[in-house]
Formats: C-alpha cells, sequence, structure tokens
C-alpha cells in the first residue's frame, strides 16, 4: 500500500517515541522506505542504534554534521522524500513549525521542505487543550499541514484526555489515503464554502459573517480520503484546501453558474453561507449622502443553488447535502429546510453568537436526514469534517 514511498520520519522527544518504534516496523512492512531524523529530545526515549536498526537507513540528527552535509545536505534530504512525518509531534515542534524556526535538523527541513508535512501530535492533555497549542494548530491546517490524532485515552503521566498519539495503524491508513488509496478515491465531490458578497455600489457591498472555515475543513477532510475536490468559494482569508480544484466567486449568482459548470459531480456539500438576496440594481457610481435621506435599496430573491441541484432531473449529484445555520428551533427549521429543499442530509446548526460557532473553530452540529436527526457532541471543526467525510464514503459504498 506504501511501496516505494519515501517517508522522512522525524521523531521529536515525547513518551509516545516508543510508539513510533512499531510504526516504522508497519512503515516498512507496507513496503515504504522511511529515513530517520531524531531531535536532541527523541533521543532521550529511543536509541538512534533502534531507529537505525529498525529503518535499515543512517540516521540523521544534527545540522552541522560533516558527514551528513558530504553526503546528502539538509537542504537535500528536506526535498528527497514524498512526505515528511512527525511522530510523535510535540507541543513544542508545532509552536517552531508555526513561527518558522530552524534552530536544530529537524526545524530547518520543514522550512525548507516542499514535500507535504503530516503531524501525529501526542501531548498531555492540557498541553493539547492549551489556547496555544489550539492557536497553532489552527495555523499548521491553514498552512496545509496534514494532521492524525491526537487520541482521547489515558495517558502516560496518568491523566486523561485527547493528546495520546494514533495508533501506528491509523497513522498507516491517513497514509494510505494521502497516497490515494483513501475510501472516497475516483468520486468526484463538489464543496462550496465561506460567504457571498452582494454589490450595492462599486465600493459597497452585503455580506455575512461566515469564514469558510468548515467549508475548507471538509475539503481537506475528503482529499485526504481520496476524493478529487471542486471548492466553490465567496469571499475569505482561510485558505482553501491544498489539492482542490479551486474556483472563487464573489455573488451567489457567480456562485451558481461555477456550481452548474462543475456538474456533474458524485456529492456536492453545499457549506457556503449564500446572501438569500441581491441589491435589485447595483449602482455603477458609488452612491453620495444626500439631503433626501438615506438610499432606499430594494432587493431581489437569489438563485438557491442547493434546491436547484438537489432538484435536477439529469446530473443530480447521488448525494446532496445542505448546511443551515440557524439561531432558533434549529432541528425543526433545519428539517423543514432538507424537505422544501429536497436535498440528501443537512448539517444544522446554532450560530447564535453566543455560541462562539461562526468564525470560532469548534462546531456542534445536528446531521439530519430523512431518517432523523442526530445530534453530534461539540468538537473541532476538522473533526467535524473527519467524520462528515467518512460518512460520505460509507452512503457511497
Ligand atoms: O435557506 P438557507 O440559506 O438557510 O439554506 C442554507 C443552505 O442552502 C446552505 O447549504 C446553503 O449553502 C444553501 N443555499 C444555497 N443558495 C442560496 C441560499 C442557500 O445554495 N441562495
Amino acid at each position: 500500500m506504501l511501496t516505494d514511498k519515501r517517508i522522512l520520519l522525524i521523531l521529536t522527544g515525547g513518551i509516545a517515541a516508543y510508539k513510533a518504534l512499531e510504526l516504522i516496523r508497519r512503515l516498512t512492512e507496507c513496503g515504504a522506505r522511511v529515513t530517520p531524523v531524531l531531535t536532541r529530545a527523541a533521543e532521550q526515549f529511543v536509541t538512534p542504534l533502534s531507529v537505525a536498526a529498525l529503518t535499515g537507513e543512517k540516521v540523521y540528527r544534527d545540522l552541522f554534521d560533516l558527514t551528513n552535509e558530504v553526503e546528502m545536505g539538509h537542504i537535500q534530504l528536506s526535498r528527497s522524500a514524498d512526505l515528511i512525518l512527525i511522530a510523535p509531534a510535540t507541543a513544542n515542534i508545532m509552536a517552531k513549525m508555526v513561527q518558522g524556526q530552524a534552530d536544530d535538523l529537524s526545524s530547518t527541513i520543514l522550512l525548507a521542505t516542499n514535500a507535504p508535512v503530516m503531524i501525529a501530535p501526542a501531548m498531555n492533555v492540557q498541553m493539547w487543550d492549551h489556547p496555544a497549542t489550539q492557536r497553532n494548530l489552527t495555523q499548521l491546517y491553514a498552512d496545509g499541514i496534514s494532521v492524525v490524532g491526537p487520541n482521547e485515552g489515558d495517558m502516560a503521566c496518568g491523566e486523561f484526555g485527547f493528546g495520546r498519539m494514533s495508533e501506528p495503524v491509523e497513522i498507516i491508513s491517513a497514509l494510505a489515503a494521502h497516497f490515494g488509496s483513501g475510501p472516497l478515491l475516483g468520486k468526484k465531490i463538489l464543496v462550496t464554502s465561506g460567504p457571498t458578497y452582494e454589490p450595492i455600489d462599486p465600493v459597497r457591498y452585503i455580506a455575512n459573517r461566515s469564514s469558510g472555515a468548515q467549508g475548507a475543513a471538509i475539503g481537506r477532510a475528503l482529499i485526504a480520503m481520496g476524493a478529487e475536490v471542486i471548492f466553490i468559494t465567496g469571499p475569505t482569508s482561510v485558505p482553501p484546501p491544498k489539492g482542490a480544484c479551486i474556483t472563487s466567486v464573489q455573488t451567489a449568482q457567480e456562485m451558481k453558474d461555477a456550481v452548474i459548470a462543475a456538474l456533474p459531480v458524485d456529492v456536492a456539500i453545499f457549506a457556503a453561507a449564500v446572501a438569500d438576496w441581491r441589491v435589485s440594481t447595483v449602482s455603477n457610481k458609488k452612491l453620495k449622502k444626500s439631503i433626501d435621506g438615506p438610499p432606499i435599496i430594494e432587493f431581489s430573491e437569489n438563485p438557491d443553488i442547493l434546491a436547484c441541484v438537489a432538484q435536477m432531473k439529469k446530473d443530480r449529484p447521488s448525494l446532496v447535502i445542505g448546511f443551515a445555520a440557524e439561531t432558533n428551533t434549529i432541528v425543526a427549521n433545519a428539517t423543514a429546510k432538507l424537505q422544501r429543499k429536497k436535498c440528501d442530509w443537512i448539517v444544522a446548526n446554532d450560530v447564535s453568537p453566543e455560541t462562539g460557532i461562526m468564525g470560532g473553530l469548534m462546531n456542534e452540529i445536528t446531521l439530519i436526514s430523512k431518517t432523523g436527526a442526530e445530534a453530534w457532541p461539540r468538537m473541532s471543526k476538522e473533526d467535524v469534517a473527519k467524520q462528515l467525510a467518512e460518512r460520505v464514503a460509507k452512503a457511497l459504498c
């Protein structure tokens, strides 16, 4: 499954480093060629000798090592892999990656590489939950880093919670998905994301507070499972998922045109917060203050892209998923929306300001289908995306 894939494995210093030995064994069994790099702290947990014995490769440890530089310089090392995997990834290496530090071999490789990077974080639950680590995690996602785990469970320090490194088999499946052998391989999935901007005049527009974070996370999760993703996004500062085919739009009408042009697809996920109305007549000159008082703006209804695609006779995707951002009677409103628009599932959530969901890192959704409503616990938008992608994969098989 990973035959001849060149994995540069960076071990950083956490107790979970002992699991990295098992990971190396399994990676080599799957046909991968593992080049190991150890930080100084990692050497406190595993010996370079055991890593060399298991990989059958030279262990790289120092930035300023003349022998290494003659054999393979650190820049060449950083470019020689199909993927760089950090397992375990400590809070420290995550912070260094965010800062772009390059003060040892592993951090320099990470700054110099042009290969995809995947991390398997492992740390104490308080360290994982700390706002600084969570901020770093968000930035790493935005920088296109793939993240596997951590899992919830008992920890070596005696505490319980999120922070355990993913098991080697889980890391191997994430790698397999990355290299295109995931359950959504061969599936074409359209995702809309972000807000739309509806112009009033050349300088003003009407918009909403959607950050596009949930849509981008869904795109990343689908790509990680092997899907070909067409990502149609309104204006947002959140980076689009790496590896997606991206179309940027401003208005609802432009989004609709881009969606129709992308069909046929296997699945369509409408995560965008599309403006319901547009200004009927957009002024081609900036509206001026006047003694007659403020302008009266007339609105027209925008096309409902989700309803239009869900009700297509020809080219209807086999799974059409809408979102319902509500502030009251969430499930009833979202269920009515499912029936009215004729989509297959609705992902409903409460976007009242006190939930912190709109523009935040976390989400709490109810997945509504024809068979009923299923409330999911509060979790990160990345986890909502991963679990939704798994549901999509199950529904398609
Ligand atoms: O009706 P409402 O805007 O609440 O519906 C939300 C769902 O419908 C979202 O999935 C959104 O992407 C989609 N939608 C759309 N086109 C519109 C309005 C909403 O695709 N004009």
